[in-house]
């Protein structure tokens, strides 16, 4: 996996890159949601690693796009907040050799097919400590203007089987905004537990 396609992406403002956090994910942190070590996988210019970070957890943001990871950087030393993102493939987290309590998948899960999404899957086990918690947040087929790769409730149940060491616990309606849509993308907000 190169991130050079993804890379690209970031030459301009990309269509997912808000300049603010998810109010989704705003919403979570602020009822808790986030504990302990932090892996936001496929982090982009990291405004909700940041988010994240900046209550005072520690927070690790992946990505393949060296340009996002630049300009995430950048960003908490212009903000004084104290995150680390590294480059790394999510289908392969394993080689981070480290281990998290909460992972942050805003937009990531989406992008990936068939067999890449069981390698996903199999690949943040690989590093989510049990009773851990994933927070995914993906376009949804549940609404009219939703925005490309659209992911439907039945495939984040299976894709997080109970047999791959996920419990899907909870499937919210909820947005993701864009930069193309005045009110957001119609979205799911999954809650998934490691067992
Ligand atoms: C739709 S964007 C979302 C970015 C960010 N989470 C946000 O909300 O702004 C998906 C991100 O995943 C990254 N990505 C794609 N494939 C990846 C992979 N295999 N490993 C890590 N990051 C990946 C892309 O470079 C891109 O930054």
């Amino acid at each position: 996996m190169t991130g050079l396609p993804w890379d690209a992406s970031y030459d301009g403002p990309a269509p997912w890159d808000v300049g603010r956090p998810q109010p989704a994910i705003v919403r979570v942190a602020a009822e808790g949601g986030f504990a302990g070590a932090v892996l936001d996988a496929g982090c982009g210019t990291g405004e909700n690693a940041l988010h994240v970070a900046s209550l005072g957890l520690s927070v690790l943001g992946v990505d393949v796009a060296e340009t996002a990871l630049a300009i995430a950087r950048q960003k908490a030393d212009d903000r004084g907040i104290d995150a680390e993102f590294a480059a790394a493939d999510a289908l392969q987290l394993e080689q981070l050799g480290r281990r998290f309590d909460t992972v942050l998948d805003c937009g990531l899960f989406h992008t990936f097919d068939g067999d890449e999404r069981a390698r996903y899957v199999a690949s943040l086990a690989s590093v989510t400590d049990h009773g851990g918690t994933l927070h995914l947040l993906c376009f949804s087929d549940g609404g009219p203007d939703t925005g490309p790769h659209p992911v439907s409730q039945e495939e984040l149940r299976t894709a997080f089987d109970v047999g791959t060491g996920w419990q899907v616990t909870a499937i919210e309606p909820d947005r993701v905004q864009t930069r193309f849509h005045d009110d957001g993308a119609p979205a799911w907000l999954a809650t998934i537990k490691r067992i």
